[in-house]
This record gives C-alpha cells, structure tokens and sequence, in this order.
C-alpha cells in the first residue's frame, strides 16, 4: 500500500527514528561520494504554487542523487490554476510519475491530491504543516545531542506551519517544546491541544505562551521562522508591528544554555525575527540544518518510493 507524508502526523515515533538512521547513513555515503541507484527508472513530480529554494533543490537533487528523474511542475503552468480538480490531477499524474511533492497554500488540497492518487504524495509545505522541514531539524539536533529526549526547544515567534509541525513532532521524540508568540498568533488550536495530550502522556512539556525570555529561558535550541509566511503579504504591516519583542537577538539567546543551538528554516529575514550578529554568529546551525534537508529528503524519497 502506497503511504504518503502529508504530516507530522503520519509517523509514528518508531517512524522518526528509522529516519534519523537512515538519514545519517545517507550524509554519510554522500560525503564518501558513494552512489545509490534505488530509484532508477522512477519519477518525481514536484507541484509548486509557492517560490522555494531548499525544499525545490533538495528534492530534485535527491531524486538525481538516487538514479531517479523529476519534473517540475509551477502552479500557474498546469491545469489546476485552471480549475481542473485536484483529484483529477492526482488520477492523471498517478499514471505517469511514482511519487508528487506539492507547495501550496491549502492543506486540504494535499488531502484531496493524496486521497485520490495511487502514487505516494509528500507535503512540500502548506498553510498546515511543513513536515520535512521538520524531519531535518530533528536530524541537525540529533547530530548534536546524539539524542532528541529531553532537550528543551525554544520556538519564538509565529504559530504558522513550521511551528504547527514542530508541535506534533514534539511529544514523539520526548522533547520539551515551548512556544513564544503573540497573542492571536497561536498555532492551530486543535494541534495545540493534541501536543499537549500527547505531551502529557509522553512526559514532557509541550506549552505555548506570549513571553520568549521565559521560553528562551535554559533552551537548548531556540528556533525561529518569518514573521510574514508565503500568502500573508497584505497583513505584514500590522503583523510585523506586534513582533517586535519577538526577535531572536543576543539578549534572548543570553538567557539559553551557553551551546544553545540557534535553528533558522529559512528564508530569514535579518533585523527582522532575527538579528544578524546571532543567525552568522557561533551558535547558529542554519547552513547545516538547510544541508540536512537533502539527505533527509533522499530518506524520504527512499522510504516511499521503493
Ligand atoms: N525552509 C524551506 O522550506 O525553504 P524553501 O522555502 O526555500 O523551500
Ligand atoms: N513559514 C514559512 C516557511 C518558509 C519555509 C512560510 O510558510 O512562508
């Protein structure tokens, strides 16, 4: 039976540690130049309606990597920005391609491409979630601490997708998560309360506040993202003017662990959720953590599209 990846949701604890090895064995392979030919002859489609760069390259340079081929797809170039369905597009591209990786804005779009495709569908990022992303900060923090249990995650800024995901994969690898952001910035309510149950019966703490030096508090990583995401152009103003107290700066990251890991998916705004001095400064762990996302991404592909 195909399985996709449209959500953190979709793995289980045993799931993620499977990943994390794997993965590690791949970065592993590629930095002794060691080729892999597991998905010869095999396609990946990737459906963008939103600009990438990380997601879009390491996707295609996995698939390349692998033996595989991949087309890539803008949202306004095909059928759907038309109007064509998404289930119809998933029936059609089932027949031609082993696997899609689709961006775009609604969730329940990737629902719908997912439920009628018989192809493996990965969620590039939506409005949601953005799992992957997720999976290789998990990597890079893994690589660190050789282990996820315990840490504490500082997330400061907006509840949006990256946080959403964060939250879900929180509890399943026993880490700590607290989140930072302004008030009617929360992430997802429903997830919020799923982490927390989960979170309780896990053991660990999982919390959403409004006050990022309490979150930064003792962190072993302190994460940040945009505070305007892909879709919420028209809104920046009047968002940006209430994230003021929400920039990762060297005051903030003062009140963390001395080796505090500072995480960034990118694209970053500096001056903005962050200050220049602490994303080029020692702590930060961006240009490794945006690296993992290859080697992440040839696990994925890997896994699913055997
Ligand atoms: N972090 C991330 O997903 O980057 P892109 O938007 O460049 O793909
Ligand atoms: N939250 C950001 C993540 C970009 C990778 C966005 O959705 O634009």
């Amino acid at each position: 039976m195909k399985r996709d990846l449209l959500s953190i949701n979709d793995l289980t604890e045993k799931d993620i540690a499977l990943i994390l090895q794997k993965t590690k064995i791949l970065k592993k392979m590629r930095k002794s130049n060691r080729k892999l030919n597991q998905l010869q002859d095999k396609t990946l489609a990737l459906i963008f309606f939103k600009p990438s760069t990380r997601t879009r390259i390491s996707f295609e340079v996995a698939m390349y990597e692998l033996g595989g081929n991949v087309t890539y797809l803008s949202g306004d170039e095909i059928q759907i920005s038309r109007g064509e369905p998404c289930a119809d597009t998933a029936k059609v591209l089932s027949r031609y391609v082993h696997g899609i990786v689709i961006r775009t804005f609604s969730h329940s779009e990737v629902l719908e491409l997912a439920q009628n495709s018989t192809i493996p569908v990965i969620n590039g990022l939506t409005d949601l979630e953005h799992p992957c992303q997720i999976l290789a900060d998990l990597f890079t923090i893994y690589e660190r601490h050789k282990k996820l249990d315990g840490l504490k995650i500082a997330f400061i800024g907006d509840g949006n997708n990256v946080a959403n995901s964060w939250l879900l994969a929180a509890p399943k690898v026993n880490a700590n998560f607290v989140l930072a952001c302004p008030r009617g910035y929360e992430p997802d309510s429903g997830i919020v309360s799923s982490a927390i149950k989960e979170a309780k019966r896990k053991g660990v703490h999982i919390e959403v506040i409004n006050d990022p030096k309490l979150a930064a508090k003792s962190a072993d990583v302190i994460y940040t993202d945009v505070w305007i995401s892909m879709g919420q152009e028209k809104d920046a103003k009047a968002k940006k003017s209430q994230f003021n107290r929400f920039q990762v700066n060297k005051n903030l990251l003062a009140l963390a662990k001395p080796e505090c890991m500072i995480m960034h998916c990118l694209p970053a705004h500096r001056g903005e959720e962050i200050t220049a001095d602490v994303i080029d400064g020692k702590n930060s762990v961006v240009w490794e953590q945006a690296e993992n996302r290859l080697h992440v991404e040839k696990t994925i592909l890997s896994l699913l599209l055997k």
